[in-house]
């Protein structure tokens, strides 16, 4: 049995990926600063304290580990802005343990788009790629969650925002996760850079028109402009 590390594996794409590494029979040790509750916590995966960031937890946490993924988050602020280096600590970490394989969750075309976030997914992911370790950047469209959390905040006020010009090729984290997993898994010493992506590409008004029905949502699908450097990125198509 393998012993899989997955760093951030209490997120939303972290813990599809503890989820699916247990189905498939493997050993799974989940890394974060918090642990989850008892009832949230998937059976049969490990649950470690560590702080990517601090440096605190590190040593403990990657005793024993064969491979990696990484699905390490931070939206904003300082957490945002230190990313690329917590990504270098989270290799140094690989490294000290001799870790086989390093994967790394990014989104695709991050480097492409101006906006802090991508910018941070974008350098992160150049650090997996110089690194002297085996990696894998497995490069993701937009999660399911992410389009329907956005129509689901709208709709609050009655409103569900169908950027226009926009088209979106969602992914589910379940699928994320089975791609994650199997380049963990995969030998060699070749580093990898691979895309994935959902199965179809949608116009925001036809995922708005299947969210409203799918949900029985009342509120009105409304065409709009999404302003700045995001819709540049969006309306070229490069998500
Ligand atoms: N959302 C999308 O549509 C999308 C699409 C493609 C790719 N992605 C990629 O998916 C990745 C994961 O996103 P997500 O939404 O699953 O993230 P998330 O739900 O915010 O989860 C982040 C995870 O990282 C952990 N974490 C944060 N800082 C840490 C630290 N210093 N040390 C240890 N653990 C830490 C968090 O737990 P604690 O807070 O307890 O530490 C949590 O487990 C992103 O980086 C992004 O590149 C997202």
């Amino acid at each position: 049995m393998v012993l899989i590390a997955v760093v951030g594996g209490t997120g939303l794409a972290g813990r599809a990926v503890v989820h699916h590494t247990v189905s498939a029979g493997h050993q799974v040790r989940s890394l974060s600063r918090h642990l989850p509750a008892m009832e949230q916590q998937i059976g049969g995966a490990e649950y470690v304290q560590a702080d990517l960031r601090a440096g605190t937890g590190v040593t403990t946490a990657f005793a024993g580990v064969e491979v990696l993924i990484d699905t390490l988050n931070a939206s904003s602020g300082a957490s945002l802005r230190a990313l690329p280096v917590t990504s270098g600590a989270v290799l140094n970490a690989a490294a000290q343990a001799e870790v086989r394989r390093c994967v790394l969750l990014t989104i695709v075309n991050a480097g492409e788009c101006a906006m802090g976030y991508y910018q941070a997914q974008a350098a992160r992911a150049r650090s997996y790629e110089k690194s002297k370790l085996t990696t894998t950047v497995v490069a993701a469209t937009q999660f399911h969650n992410l389009v329907a959390g956005i129509f689901a905040g709208g709709a609050k006020i009655g409103v569900i925002p169908a950027f226009m010009g926009v088209s979106v090729q969602p992914i589910s984290t379940a699928d994320v996760a089975a791609v994650l997993v199997a380049e963990a898994l995969r030998g060699g010493r070749e580093s990898e850079y691979v895309l994935a992506g959902g199965p179809a590409v949608h116009s925001m008004q036809e995922l708005a028109l299947m969210w409203k029905q799918a949900t029985g949502s009342k509120a009105l699908i409304s065409p709009m402009p999404l302003p700045g450097s995001f819709d540049a990125f969006l309306r070229a198509g490069k998500n």
